[in-house]
């Protein structure tokens, strides 16, 4: 799958235009964009990270990363997702840094998703469902989930988000509608964010292969 995971990155970077600060997701599919990405270093203003580790690679490559706040709103965002559902809502979160990726994505103009063609489900939550929770909430918040949606949370034991945060991943779940679900589970106090992205859902989806598919 990497070569197809290459293949929507590179295809992504049609989406760059010189003066841009680009917003960069996180991932392995993103890892690819970054490195594309280098070559525009001199023609973009800079990228906003979603993540420490995107940070890293960005840094690595010499391309400057500017903050949130000094930026302002973001013409594009590129970033890649778990599962991807015909209207383009996501689920995303297998790495960690869903809280930023959602940030990022509210701020911008245009969410470009890069995926590999794995990732295309008719229903999204056959991958459980990352949930990022303060830590103190953590038993409450699972409790919470179980009575509200009968999946089965875990805690993904070890993690620390880059926010000091846990990360709860809700297994079991058909989800036939996102957009409910999303702002059903938001409502737990405890919750900082959760992986479905359908009240922001990416407005492009590029799925890797030769050639890459723009849907
Ligand atoms: C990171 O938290 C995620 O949202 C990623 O975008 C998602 O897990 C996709 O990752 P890969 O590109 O590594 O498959």
């Amino acid at each position: 799958m990497s070569e197809a995971k290459k293949l929507a990155a590179e295809k992504a970077i049609e989406y760059v235009e010189d003066g841009m600060i680009v917003g960069v997701g996180t991932g392995s599919t993103v890892a690819y964009f970054i490195d594309a990405l280098a070559a525009w270093k001199d023609r973009i203003k800079g990228t906003v990270s979603s993540s420490e580790q995107s940070t890293a690679r960005l840094k690595a490559h010499g391309i400057e990363v500017i903050d949130l706040n000094a930026a302002g709103p973001l013409s594009l965002y590129v970033d890649g997702a778990d599962e991807c559902d015909p209207r383009k809502h996501l689920i995303k979160g297998g790495g960690a840094a869903l809280t930023r990726e959602k940030i990022i994505a509210e701020a911008s103009a245009k969410f470009v998703c890069i995926v590999d063609p794995s990732k295309r489900v008719d229903v999204l939550g056959r991958f459980p469902l990352p949930v990022e929770v303060i830590p103190m909430a953590r038993s409450l918040v699972a409790r919470e989930i179980v009575r509200l949606t009968g999946g089965q949370p875990v805690w993904r034991d070890g993690v620390t988000t880059d926010n000091g945060n846990v990360i709860l991943d809700v297994h079991n779940l058909s989800i036939v509608d996102p957009v409910a679900m999303e702002r059903e589970l938001n409502q737990i106090p405890g919750v900082v964010a959760v992986g479905l992205f359908a009240r922001r859902p990416a407005d492009v989806v590029i799925v890797g292969g030769q050639p890459p598919q723009v849907l």
